[in-house]
Formats: structure tokens, sequence, C-alpha cells
């Protein structure tokens, strides 16, 4: 079956992904390509639509991403946004100018023409702005379909050429009637169908699956986490237990997260299911390590050394399953930015295994994961948990990793969680964990003084956690939490949120 396919042509702005997210959530599968490959990839794949998306440059900039007027000529609908529009006019013959003021923010617009982008749209509405440059003077054959107080040209559109253009961003919340606006570009304009569905995703991918291993054996180093989990369902489904899963149990998990990991794989799903309790192996060569980075890099080697050896004893693999997703795969035109933290993902590629590579999850943002894994019939709890660390617990404690450290840890961790989960919290909030920052205080508790742990509650709220803001936890729950942390937990009698955002902080500790 061929897919429909709409190539979302990638000039460096912010939104990007969001973009793709949005076509996707309507059912229209798209990708996210370099501006300086998209004339190539369009003329190969002939797609139903192009957008072009916005982007930090200015048209006239020396090295302004561009791309061939060519792109106009074959037919396909195009719709440019902010940057995209601005180019689209540039290249057209219109004028792009710098105004003297910005338009940044909520802003009215007023539909001037319904119709096209805005069928079922008129009058006054919100979007949101974010620009220099503005459209002054439209390409010949075009017209304005939209304004603002400040911008002639906040939509325009050639309807006989099928090229529109819009200076605001429908992709982000803040323009309400957003998703209305991409709707009637892919439905209106580009006449798709919406055959991108998880249901149709799966039936695909497990044919493929089932054609592409035969009767080999694949491996997967399972985590867990939501991406490894829901490929390693996948994978099974598709060839039963000729998928050997291989779960390296570091004892840097939560309160019992290895067993509620080995009952689900092993006895709800009957996989074929190895567990490796490799915790003190992972503990000695932490052993006298503080450095946040050496952490990382010492348990990512162990992973490695750990998973290659258990691959050894099973005999011939021949695929390594990875739960790789979207945005991993997106090749951004940006250049390289400072190294904060080395991610060492668990679940990494044992170099001399001389394996092939399989990633059912490679198309997929993560929400479609997670839409995969319902549609899979994955317990919720797994498919909606929150993010945690391929480290593990030995990010959250500060200074050199011990067991005693580890527990406090744990049991504080799991205090937190519950009340979150009785609250009814997990959802509104990000990511949310104790941590130990290695300081001990002065308490009293009962007539004795005490010197114990200090325990700190890191709870965020984000959307892709790139940028994070302090979750306003309610004081009576933190409350609650406070006091039973203190009172359950042995060797702790004090407790500490932070209320740092990211930037300037990050989102863990170390
Ligand atoms: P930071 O602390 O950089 O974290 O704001 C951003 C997100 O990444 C997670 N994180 C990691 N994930 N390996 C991982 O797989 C790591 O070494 C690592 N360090 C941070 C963090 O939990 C948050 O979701």
């Amino acid at each position: 079956m061929k897919r429909e396919l709409v190539v979302v042509v990638d000039f460096g702005g912010q939104y990007n992904q969001l973009i793709a997210r949005r076509v996707r959530d309507l059912n229209v599968y798209c990708e996210v390509v370099p501006f300086d490959k998209a004339l190539q990839k369009v003329k190969e794949t002939n797609p139903k639509g192009i957008i072009f998306t916005g982007g930090p440059a200015s048209v006239y900039a020396e090295s302004a991403p561009a791309i061939d007027k060519e792109i106009f000529e074959l037919g396909i609908p195009v719709l440019g946004i902010c940057y995209g529009a601005q180019l689209m006019a540039h290249l057209l013959g219109g004028k792009v100018k710098r105004p003297d003021f910005k338009e940044y923010g909520k802003i009215e617009f007023d539909v001037k023409e319904t119709g096209g982008l805005f069928k079922n749209i008129d009058g006054k509405n919100i979007c949101w702005m974010s620009h220099r440059d503005y459209i002054e003077r439209l390409p010949n054959g075009f017209k304005i379909t939209a304004t603002t107080d400040m911008c002639p040209v906040a939509a325009m559109e050639c309807a006989d050429k099928k090229i529109y253009g819009l200076q605001f961003h429908p992709e982000v919340v803040h323009t309400p009637r957003g998703i209305d606006i991409l709707r009637n570009f892919l439905y209106e304009i580009c006449k798709v169908k919406g055959d991108w569905t998880m249901g149709s995703y799966l039936e695909e991918q497990l044919s493929l699956i089932k054609e592409s291993v035969g009767d080999k054996k694949v491996l997967c180093g399972l985590s867990g986490g939501v991406d490894s989990s829901v490929a390693a369902v996948m994978v099974h489904r598709a060839i039963g237990n000729n998928l050997v899963c291989v779960f390296v149990d570091h004892g840097l998990l939560r309160k019992d997260e290895g067993d509620e990991v080995e009952k689900l794989f092993k006895n709800t799903y009957k996989m074929n299911f190895i567990r490796v309790n490799a915790a003190s192996r992972f503990l000695s060569k932490l052993k006298g390590i503080d450095d946040p980075e050496k952490k990382r890099k010492i348990i990512g080697a162990e992973f490695i050394a750990v998973f290659d050896e258990e691959a050894k004893k099973l005999g011939t693999i021949d695929f390594l399953l990875q739960g790789t997703i979207y945005p991993d795969v997106i090749e951004s035109g940006s250049g390289h930015s400072a190294v904060i933290k080395t991610h060492h993902n668990v679940g990494g590629l044992p170099k001399n295994m001389r394996l092939k590579l399989l990633e059912p999850l490679r198309l997929l943002f993560k929400d479609e994961v997670r839409r995969l894994g319902e549609e899979l019939e994955i317990p919720r709890e797994l498919v909606w948990r929150q993010p945690f660390p391929g480290p593990g617990l030995a990010v959250r404690c500060l200074g050199e990793v011990t067991e005693d450290k580890l527990k406090i840890i744990r049991e504080s961790d799991a205090v937190l969680r519950q009340e979150i989960a009785k609250h009814k919290l997990e959802h509104a909030i990000w990511q949310y964990f104790t941590f130990l920052p290695n300081i001990r205080s002065v308490g009293v508790m009962g007539d004795e003084r005490t010197y114990f742990h200090t325990v700190g509650i890191r709870a965020v709220t984000s959307t892709d956690a790139m940028t994070a803001d302090w979750a306003r936890i309610p004081y009576e729950i933190l409350e609650k939490i406070s006091s039973r942390i203190v009172g359950e937990v042995e060797g702790v009698n004090r407790v500490i949120y932070d209320i740092t955002s990211k930037p300037p902080a990050t989102i863990e500790w170390e």
C-alpha cells in the first residue's frame, strides 16, 4: 500500500517538529526534510503537499536557507509558514521588508477571505506571531486573505497554483484555530484521505517485521522504558519467542521497578526474557566516583559489557532491536551545540556484534509511540510513564553512589509517587522524583539531636524536556509528602523543594 505523504521542508525554525506532529495528529504521514534536500525528495516521492517551516533567517541574509523556485511548478500544494511564507513571496517576485517594529505574541488577525485555508473560519481570531520581517508586497497572482493591525499580509494565497502563506504559526496551541487551518490545507487543498493511523501502522509493521526477520532470532535490550517496551511487544507479536529480551538490572532503578518489569514481560507477555542482576557489578565500578560525567560513562560502558556477555551466551542472533524514534533520526540543519550532559541511553549497540538493526519505531514521534502502545494494549502506567534517565538513580545521588544512599532515594521517591498518584497529578507533571544532594544537616526528632540526610524533591512541567518550569504542587500536598518522607524514610530529617526552571538549571541535578 502506498501511504499518503506530506513533506515538511525544514528552514531551521523552533517549531518544525511541532508542525510535523500536528500533521500526523490529523492522520497524515509526513517527513521533515532539510531545505537543501527537499526538492529532490519531493521529486522522488510526489507528495500530496509541501509545508515550508519558519526559520530564524531573513530572506535577504547572505546564507539564508532557500529552495529552487521549481518547487512551485510541480502542481503540488505548498503552504509557507512565517519564514516559509516570506521566502515564498521573495522567490515569486513579492517584497519582504524589515520594519522598525516586531510583532510577537498573541495577536488578533482578521480573515478577509474565507474558503481555502480559512474554510469555516471568518472574522477576528487569535494567532501566535513571532517575526521581524513581513511581506510588504504580494507576488503577482496572489491575494491577501488575512491581516493584522501591523501586518498587511498575515495570510495570502494563489488558489490557482495552490500556493498559500501564513505569517503566523498555526502549529502552536496559542493559535486556537490553527489546527483547523492545517486541516483545511491537508483535506481541502491537498485532498488527502487521512490514512495515517496507529492501527494501520501496526498492521503494516507486523507484516514487514515477519517478512524481514523470517525465522531468524532478534535480540532486544529491554529497559522497561516506553520505547523499548513498545518495540519489544510489537516484535513479540510478530515473531513470538524468536525475540530474546535481555533486561540488565543495574541496581539504579526505582523501588520495585526491576521486579515489575520482569513480571510484566516474563509472566504476562510470556516473553523469552532474561534478567541480569548486575547491581553489585555497577556499584563496585562506581565506588569512589563522584564526577557526574564519569558516572555516566562508567554506567554506559558497563551496560554494554554486561549486555555483550549475555548476548554471547545466546548463540546465533541476527538482528538487534532498537527503540530509535523519529526525533533521533531527523537530520537537523543546525550546528553543534555544547554538550551539557552525555546521555547514555541504556541499549547501546555492542560494536563487535555484527547484527542487523531492526528499528520499528523509527518513523514515530514519542506521542505516536505511546498511541501505538495503547493500540498494543500495553498497560497505561507503562505507556504513559514519566521519562527516566538511562543511568537511573546514579544521577540523582550526588557524589559517590552507595547502596545506603540509593535506598533513601528509592524509599522517598516511592512516597512522592504515591502522593502524586493519590492526588491525580501524574499527567499534569512532566517529571517528578526525589534526589539526594549529599548534605547532612542538624535536626531534632523527639528530644534527640539528629544529623541526617536532606532529601530534595524535583517536579517539573515541560513538553519536551528542552525547557521546563518547576511544578506548582499545592502546599498541602508538599507538606504531606515532606512529613511522610521524614517519618517513613530512615536517615532523613529535612526535605527541600527545587524551585528553579530550566534554563538556568537542568531537570536532573547531575
Ligand atoms: P536534563 O537534566 O538535561 O534532562 O534537563 C533532560 C531529560 O533527559 C533526562 N536525562 C537523561 N536521560 N540519559 C538519559 O537517557 C541521561 O544520562 C540523562 N540525563 C538526563 C532527564 O531525566 C530529563 O527527562
